[in-house]
């Protein structure tokens, strides 16, 4: 069963029935001004940080799912009856309805008693501010007389205190109202100096700004008194929940279109200016009004529209590809490209499944959303790489998360994940590769945000790399620490109190249990270290990276290998995870991923049969499992992992995420069919069919899909926020279509299914746009044995870069391997 469909090109998804299994959302603002907005137009919106700066109030976890969002009412002042253009929160039934979620911005338009409405919400480029553009048409033979009200609720800022303290927060709320704006004001008497607004174009007939007044007493937003009544209350709201409600009155002619825009916005003052009259509590308004007035004007919010799109076309343009297949097409030309923006932004901070008050920015997640952002705006991957590791600790080590707010380590959460610091080597290599801006490598950069402590940013992946080596275990592996990769594999944690973080919790010293995947990340990392230092003319620290590494690749032969596949790690009593001895868990992914990624059992055949195993043992029609057999029962030993019923999240679900190391493995030893069936197992757009079962967003990767121990098999969760983005764009774009970022130039070594005649990717890179046809006329899955640049035949694979060209650069290639 489908809920709609793709209109590739609008690159937008079209929503056709508002009843989806779950919301199926999307993000305005790409920039400093979030919001999440569903499919009925439910969710909130957030100055850059979702806990401590949150705009409008969302309650999760509710019933229905999805209640509370930018909400607009209609109501026919002759019949007296309202209903929500947008579906929630009335439900009422629409004649038709219609959601686009576009790049940017999303369009709602429906139809009901022949008024039709369309509202477009979107966040202008280098604003802190949402605009509604709200149209209503009159399909009728008579006038109709209609009000609009408008609805959001203002969040007091820190949405965990706003969610919690209510004995304190019940006594705060503050709103000024001047002309048709509504100003939210709390605690800007005091230590802030920012205040959110939310302005109407048009004459009020009214307003609202207490919620319970305009809901009315055991009402919700179904049925709010000021809309059922037909006129708001004019409530000022002192204390308890500040809200903001416009009531406008629009009479329409038959066939006549109203246009009516609304603009919620995040404002700071200066200090010495924050209130006018100076000596007064008033909101000095000055500063803010410009910016009102010119996006209450249509021609401007059109204008800054258009802006957005052509962003979203130069941002899209960087890689285009046209592949015989549909679903790769449409994911790497538009929609894995859009999340991985989402998720560099968000990292793991706010979507429908993450509340926005749990987690900063993940070290560890964002490192690797580099891989998938890198190309589009580099200039922001190159801060994200300096503020990351600016929070990066002396040992090495990494404060596991950040706030974006205030760019420090979050001290709650710690250190101690392992494997952390490689992520950040990853990150860089990854930057240097797309940009060839090797000066980053200079940048000083503080410890542990410590001023005095800086370092150029070579230093800080030295030490990254060192980390491991100082942290070794009894077999010569690195020590887990808290967990590595997979979060839920708490080997040091024993924990057998209710409600102790499974991640945070360490009962045992940590001299013991260790990771084979770090082992593997260890060994890749420190190849490209090597590369990187090379080019820096350390040779001799390239040497020491290489030794390193191959001392480590031997000890992952000798302690690492299990017969047929790589085992996982060891445990608090030196027993091995991911064997055939074990009971339950004698497989994992990761290991087998991450090993053969580094380059581990190329040559001996030994990464083919760990490939075959998990071709045997893991791979399901829904994707590839976790690890088998499930854990049927709490290990303490083993932590979090056995927590989740078999089958869900790392308990042998389909963690997304690491799918594509495997694929990336196959395309190594040179299976490009098996590599893109995988691929096409979990991409979304693919599973669009089977939309009752997978239930998420059809544009997006989710995090996990149920496995084949769980009932509902095939079953997606935790959509938009995943390192699934990033890894799988970067497979899809660089391993399997195989046009791959290198140090010296783009390399072209596709690797794609055998019945694939040709494909063409058009790739903007270092200042040149090359447009490279690729030919299989022999069904070959790899090997290009033929590189054309202008027609002109070169050796080897790689295109060299080049001063830029004012016209593109074409290139052909052909498979003959
Ligand atoms: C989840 C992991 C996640 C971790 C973050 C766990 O409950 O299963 O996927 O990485 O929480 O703290
Ligand atoms: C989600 C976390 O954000 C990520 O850091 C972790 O690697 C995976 N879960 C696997 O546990």
């Amino acid at each position: 069963m489908r809920y709609g469909h793709f209109d590739d090109q609008r690159r937008e998804y079209v929503i056709t029935q508002p009843n989806t299994p779950l919301p199926w959302i999307n993000y305005l603002g790409c920039e400093a001004y979030f919001g999440i907005i569903s499919n009925t137009a439910g969710g909130y919106s957030f100055y850059r940080d979702a806990r401590l700066r949150r705009l409008t109030r969302y309650r999760y976890n509710n019933a229905p799912f999805d209640v509370g969002g930018r909400y607009l009412y209609l109501r026919d002042n002759d019949r007296g009856e309202f209903w929500s253009p947008s579906w929630q929160p009335t439900r009422t039934k629409l004649d038709k309805y219609e959601c686009r979620h576009g790049m940017g911005y999303t369009t709602i338009s429906s139809s009901y008693s022949k008024i039709e409405a369309q509202t477009t919400y979107f966040v202008p480029l280098g604003e802190t501010l949402e605009i509604w553009k709200f149209q209503v048409t009159n399909r009728r033979k008579k006038t109709a007389k209609l009000s609009l009200f408008s609805s959001i609720e203002f969040c007091l800022w820190d949405a965990q205190d706003d969610a919690t303290n209510f004995q304190r927060n019940f006594s705060t709320g503050q709103v000024e109202i001047v002309d048709e704006v509504i100003y939210h004001k709390t605690e800007y008497r005091e230590r802030r100096n920012h205040f959110a607004y939310f302005a109407c174009s048009e004459k009020l007939a009214g307003f609202d700004t207490q919620r319970d007044t305009f809901l009315g007493a055991y009402r919700s937003w179904d049925n709010p008194a000021a809309v059922e009544r037909g006129k708001s209350f004019n409530s000022v709201a002192h204390g308890w929940a500040p809200h903001g409600s416009h009531h406008v009155k629009i009479n329409l002619k038959p066939g006549e279109t109203k246009e009516i825009i609304f603009v919620l916005g995040y404002h700071e003052n200066p200090v010495d200016r924050k209130f006018d009259p100076p000596n007064s509590q008033t909101i000095n308004k000055q500063t803010v009004k410009p910016v009102i007035a010119k996006y209450l004007d249509g021609k401007n919010v059109t204008a800054a529209f258009e802006r957005l799109q052509h962003y979203w076309d130069d941002l899209l343009g960087i890689y285009q590809v046209q592949s015989p297949d549909i679903h790769a097409n449409r994911m790497v030309n538009i929609w894995n490209a859009y999340q991985c923006m989402a998720t560099f932004n968000m990292s793991r901070s706010a979507s429908f499944y993450e509340s926005g008050i749990g987690r900063g920015l993940g070290f560890r997640d964002s490192n690797q959303d580099l891989l998938g952002f890198v190309h589009m705006v580099p200039a922001r991957a190159r801060e994200r790489i300096l503020d990351l590791s600016a929070t990066q600790l002396k040992t090495g080590g990494a404060f596991h998360q950040y706030q974006p707010l205030t760019k420090r380590g979050n001290n709650d959460i710690g250190s101690g994940f392992n494997d952390d610091p490689h992520w950040l080597i990853l990150g860089v290599a990854a930057y240097l590769k797309e940009t060839g801006d090797w000066s980053i490598l200079d940048e000083p950069v503080q410890f542990e945000n410590e001023p005095g402590s800086e370092q150029p940013l070579y230093e800080h992946l030295r030490r990254s790399f060192n980390y491991t080596l100082e942290r070794t275990g009894p077999h010569g592996l690195p020590l887990i620490g808290r967990a590595d990769w997979n979060d839920c594999l708490n080997l040091n944690c024993f924990s057998d109190t209710p409600g102790q973080s499974f991640q945070t919790t360490t009962n045992k010293d940590g001299t013991v249990a260790e990771s084979v995947f770090i082992a593997g990340l260890f060994v890749m990392a420190g190849k490209e270290l090597a590369a990187i230092a090379k080019k820096r003319k350390l040779n001799q620290e390239a040497e020491r990276c290489l030794a390193e590494a191959a001392k480590m690749e031997k000890v992952i032969y000798q302690h690492g290998w299990d017969g047929a596949w790589f085992v996982r790690a060891y445990d608090d009593f030196g027993k091995p995870i991911g064997s055939k001895v074990c009971e339950e868990g004698k497989i994992f992914i990761e290991s087998q991923g991450m090993c053969i990624m580094a380059g581990i059992g190329l040559k001996d055949g030994k990464a083919k049969q760990a490939l075959a195993s998990v071709n045997k043992h893991l791979a399901t029609k829904h994707g590839i499992v976790l690890q088998q057999p499930a854990f049927t029962k709490y290990h303490i030993s083993l932590g979090e992992i056995s927590s989740y019923p078999p089958g869900y999240k790392e308990n042998a679900g389909i963690f997304c995420h690491n799918n594509p190391w495997i694929i990336i493995s196959e395309t190594m030893v040179g299976n490009g069919d098996r590599a893109f069936d995988y691929y096409t197992r979990i991409n979304p757009s693919a599973r669009e069919k089977i939309g009752d079962m997978h239930r998420c967003e059809p544009y997006v990767f989710a995090q996990m899909i149920a496995g084949k121990d769980a009932p509902t098999h095939g079953e997606a969760k935790n959509s938009w926020l995943t390192g699934t983005a990033a890894w799988t764009y970067f497979t899809v774009t660089q391993w399997i279509l195989g046009i791959r970022t290198d140090y010296d130039g783009l390399r072209v070594d596709p690797v794609i299914p055998a019945k694939w005649k040709s494909f063409t990717v058009t790739r903007r890179f270092r200042g040149n746009t090359y447009v490279i046809e690729v030919r299989n006329p022999k069904g070959k899955q790899r090997g290009v044995k033929k590189l054309l640049v202008n027609g002109k035949e070169i050796a080897g694979n790689v295109l060299p870069v080049r001063p830029p060209q004012s016209k593109p650069i074409q290139v052909e290639a052909v498979l003959e391997g």
